[in-house]
């Protein structure tokens, strides 16, 4: 009766609920793992899981998101097909940087069998977005960690999808123009420029974690961390070690999509935000793709040609002592 209804609807506001937007490489998959390994610790409850091409064809974002359940022992958990390509740029893989599939030739060099793996459901990431979010209707978050094509998409299908959800985390964006795809560009962003307009225009209010904030010197892992965090022999350990490529002659490495998902988690993590207006540029010959972010210009609205709104709340600064508790802690 009602005593239940209110201990239901009490028990859901304690909840943290997340969709996870990922195009599967090997960073994305790290995070995944940091996910759902919160999860297990009841610190996040991830209802979704959404596919997008980006740093691989759709496909392959399929198989390794399944393998990456799999080693969770989360087979039972919901992923969905989604954009197979850009709104209107073509899709352009990353192979040079994390192998043909996404996980440093994970598949390849393991030998590994796809057989046995979670299969994806029907309904496109795009309406399960939608569908999600009015299934948890304000309690819902989604984190991008790829393009993102699939929330613009959902946005479009749902002009009222910004007024439904708690919070959009975006792994994305150059903000200081520090470009990893383009001398000014960063890749989510980059990929898919339109549907990132679009995104940047609909939702008010949208956390990001941009690039540089990801490979800052204060935010790199040690290999004396390394070590530890690829040293694991449980089934979700053994995956990260086999997918993570350690460079010889480095002293430290970056990561960035386990990153945001440690934000998602614990948002105590963002340890300095600076609250900013910012639009993705388009058209420009050397910048399309560019997160144009407005720092010092006073009157935003005259001088800048802006809205006076500051859309974006930037995460600068990280408590790197939570992230590497919540990193060790994923691949126990
Ligand atoms: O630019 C960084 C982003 O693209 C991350 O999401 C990572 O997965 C990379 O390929
Ligand atoms: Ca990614």
């Amino acid at each position: 009766g009602t005593f239940n209804n209110l201990l239901e609807t009490y028990l859901n506001m304690s909840k943290n609920y997340w969709v996870i937007d990922t195009d599967a490489g090997v960073d994305d998959c790290q995070a995944m793992v940091l996910g759902i390994s919160a999860m297990h610790r009841e610190l996040i409850d991830i209802v979704g899981i959404t596919a997008v091409a980006g740093n691989v064809g759709l496909p392959q974002a399929l198989i390794n998101i399944a393998q990456t359940l799999k080693s969770c022992g989360e087979e039972n958990l919901p992923f969905y097909p989604g954009a197979v390509s850009p709104l209107v740029a073509p899709l352009k893989v990353a192979a040079s940087i994390h192998g043909e599939d996404g996980l440093n030739n994970y598949w390849k060099l393991n030998g590994k069998s796809k057989e046995g793996l979670p299969s994806p459901q029907e309904k496109h990431a795009a309406q399960a977005i939608i569908d999600l979010a009015n299934e948890y209707r304000g309690e819902l978050s989604i984190t991008t960690i790829g393009p993102l094509t699939n929330l613009a998409l959902a946005v479009s299908l749902d002009p009222s999808l910004p007024s439904k959800l708690k919070r959009v985390l975006v792994m994305g964006g150059a903000v200081h123009a520090l470009g990893n795809t383009s001398f000014v560009a960063e890749f989510n962003i980059k990929s898919d420029p339109e549907a990132a307009h679009i995104v940047f225009q609909k939702f008010p209010r949208i956390e990001v974690l941009p690039w540089e904030t990801c490979i800052a010197a204060e935010h790199q892992f040690s290999y004396e961390f390394l070590e530890q965090y690829l040293s694991r022999a449980s089934d979700k350990g053994v995956f990260i070690k086999e997918i993570t490529k350690v460079e010889e002659g480095k002293s430290s490495v970056f990561f960035c999509d386990p990153l945001t998902l440690c934000v998602a988690v614990d948002e105590t993590v963002a340890k300095r935000v600076e609250e900013r207006e910012g639009h993705v540029e388009l058209t420009g010959t050397l910048t399309r793709g560019m997160t144009v972010v407005n720092w010092g210009c006073s009157d935003e609205k005259e001088v800048n040609e802006g809205t006076g709104v500051r859309n974006l709340r930037i995460i600068e600064a990280l408590d790197m002592q939570k992230v590497q508790e919540l990193f060790l802690q994923s691949v126990i």
